[in-house]
């Protein structure tokens, strides 16, 4: 057997002493350039610590030295925004709610932001295309239950409907009938608002139900079941329902009634996109 060593060249550094297979480690020394690198990331990682926040803490993590945040650079930028529109938003929270629609500059913007509104806060309810859901009515309509111009909007928008909170909110409370008539009256009403409606009924119960809506609803829902926007009280003759026409849903609707609830956005939205979004409803199509 020989000598490992004699396979070593004499100007070679030393080994390690590590050996596999006839392979042996040389115990070079690190190249200056990479210990003075590791070093330099060393400090780096050090200062950064103390310069930046870093060290996550339970709620956070510690603020560093330079007070950085990422937090106040997007709360900045988007103060950018908001000053350069100051001026334009300004005027529309200034001027006649009518004078919006005439103004194309501030009926531009009126649309785009109404548009940007809607999507975050009005969507999740009345559908992204404004369309509405059963309860939730549609905008896009000509159909209005409180009322379609743009002062009606955006009284509805500012103070919501039936919203505790807002004391000019808008309100009505349809009685629960189903606590007041005996189950045969509403079976009668429901075939009286059927025959309104212009769908098959029953002519016998129908013409019972006529006395009982005289007495009970036509105080909201007019003589004539056309409905008053006072109240809220919907039009029950036309094809257009914000719960449903079909038997069972008007069954159920008289029954218990409804107390849609709309949130009031004064105070939760500025002056300014109130009324953009007020724009923006009222010129989706049915605005009056
Ligand atoms: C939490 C659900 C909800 C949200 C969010 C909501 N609404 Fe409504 N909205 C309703 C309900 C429910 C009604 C109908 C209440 C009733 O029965 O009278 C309504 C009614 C309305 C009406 C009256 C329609 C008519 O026929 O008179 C307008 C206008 C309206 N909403 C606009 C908006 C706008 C604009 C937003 C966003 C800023 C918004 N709504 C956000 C639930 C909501
Ligand atoms: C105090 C006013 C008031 C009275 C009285 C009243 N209603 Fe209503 N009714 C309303 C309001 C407001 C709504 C809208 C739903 C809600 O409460 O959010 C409504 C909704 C309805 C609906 C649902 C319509 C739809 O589009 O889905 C029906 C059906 C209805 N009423 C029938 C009646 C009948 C029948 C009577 C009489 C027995 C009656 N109402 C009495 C105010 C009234």
């Amino acid at each position: 057997m020989s000598n490992p060593d004699d396979n070593l060249n004499p100007n070679d550094p030393n080994t390690t002493g590590h050996e596999w297979d006839g392979i042996k480690e040389f115990d070079n020394p690190l190249p200056r350039w990479w210990l003075w690198t590791f070093y330099a990331t060393i400090i780096w990682g050090v200062a950064y610590l103390f310069l930046f926040p870093s060290i996550p803490l339970i709620n956070g993590a510690t603020p560093g030295f330079l007070g950085y945040s990422s937090r106040a650079d997007v709360a900045a930028d988007m103060q950018k925004y908001v000053d350069a529109n100051a001026a334009v938003d300004q005027r529309i929270a200034a001027v006649d709610l009518d004078q919006i629609v005439g103004d194309e500059a501030l009926l531009n913007y009126a649309m785009n932001g109404g548009a940007a509104v809607f999507k975050t806060r009005c969507a999740q309810c009345h559908g992204a295309g404004a369309g509405g859901f059963k309860g939730y009515p549609n905008l896009v309509d000509d159909d209005w239950l409180w009322g379609g111009t743009i002062e009606d909007i955006y009284t509805t928008i500012s103070h919501g409907i039936r919203e505790a909170s807002d004391d000019d909110t808008r309100y009505s409370e349809m009685p629960k009938f189903g606590e007041i008539l005996e189950p045969a009256e509403i079976s009668e009403l429901v075939q009286y608002v059927l025959a309104l409606s212009g769908q098959n009924h029953d002519a016998d119960a129908a013409a019972k139900g006529k006395v009982l809506f005289a007495d009970n609803c036509a105080a909201c829902h007019g003589e004539d079941g056309t409905g008053d926007r006072d109240q809220g009280a919907p039009n029950l003759t036309d094809a257009i329902w914000l719960y449903g026409g079909d038997a069972a849903t008007l069954k159920e609707s008289i029954t218990n009634a409804r107390f849609g609830v709309m949130p009031a956005w004064a105070g939760r939205l500025s002056e300014s996109q109130i009324r953009q979004v007020a724009t923006y409803v009222h010129q989706q199509g049915g605005g009056e």
